[in-house]
């Protein structure tokens, strides 16, 4: 019971600290994954409370958002379990899993790794394919003041720090740019399957996209 009380602690924190959080990675967000999380866990065997305390913990302090300073959000994550006596072994796990499992970290050596990194890494790339992923790319497109889609820029199919950077582009550049790759970065076989089904989705509606955008029913 004491690792619900944990859990439930933690949220509390989260939810609170992420109120005025931009709508990419808010409280919804969080939830979202945390859901994932679970959702995988039926089906995988792992520490669940490391996993459920990440998916809740692994966008206290988006880096971007500070300077790149990615040590942030594990010192926050580390200080507020420390405060409600959480295993020290468990708040290293977590802020080791928090520190590499961006999908920049994962672009370069992996540093570090577990089934529960696995696991969560898996439940943040389910939020960002599929119907919510779709929601999710052209939100941050217009807040970027991105066009929609534009057919003389070209996307870069084959993915790389460099297409990562493609910072102007139209959102539809993102879908092969990064979010049509996320099925094939699944670590779980949970995962993989709920991928399966949203990748299908993305493409469907990239389909219905280019027919619509060629004046087509
Ligand atoms: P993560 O949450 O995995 O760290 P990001 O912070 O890069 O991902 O992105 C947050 C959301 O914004 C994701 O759903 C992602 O697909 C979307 N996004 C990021 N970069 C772009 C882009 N260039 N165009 C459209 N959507 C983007
Ligand atoms: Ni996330």
């Amino acid at each position: 019971m004491q690792q619900q009380e944990f859990i439930n602690k933690t949220a509390a924190f989260v939810q609170e600290r992420l109120k005025d959080a931009e709508s990419g990675h808010d409280w919804w967000h969080i939830q979202r994954v945390w859901n994932n999380t679970k959702l995988i866990l039926q089906t995988e065997e792992a520490d669940s409370l490391v996993c459920e305390l990440t998916a809740l913990l692994h966008d206290i302090a988006d880096s971007k958002f500070h300077d790149g300073d990615e040590s942030l959000g594990p010192r926050i994550a580390g200080d507020f379990l420390t405060s409600i006596d959480v295993p020290s072994s468990t708040i290293q796990h977590v802020q080791h899993i928090i520190l590499n499992m961006s999908f920049k970290a994962s672009l370069g050596e992996v540093k570090f790794h577990s089934k529960e990194l696995e696991i969560v890494q898996d439940a943040d790339r389910l939020d960002a394919i599929g119907a919510i992923g779709i929601a999710r790319a052209f939100n941050y497109g217009g807040y970027k003041n991105r066009e929609i889609y534009n057919p003389d820029i070209p996307f870069i199919e084959n993915q790389s720090k460099q297409a990562y950077k493609n910072t102007t582009a139209p959102t539809i550049n993102h879908f092969y740019e990064k979010l049509l790759l996320l099925k094939d970065k699944m670590n779980t076989d949970a995962a993989k399957q709920i991928a399966a089904t949203r990748h299908q989705f993305m493409e469907q509606f990239l389909k219905q996209f280019y027919c619509e955008w060629d004046g087509e029913r």
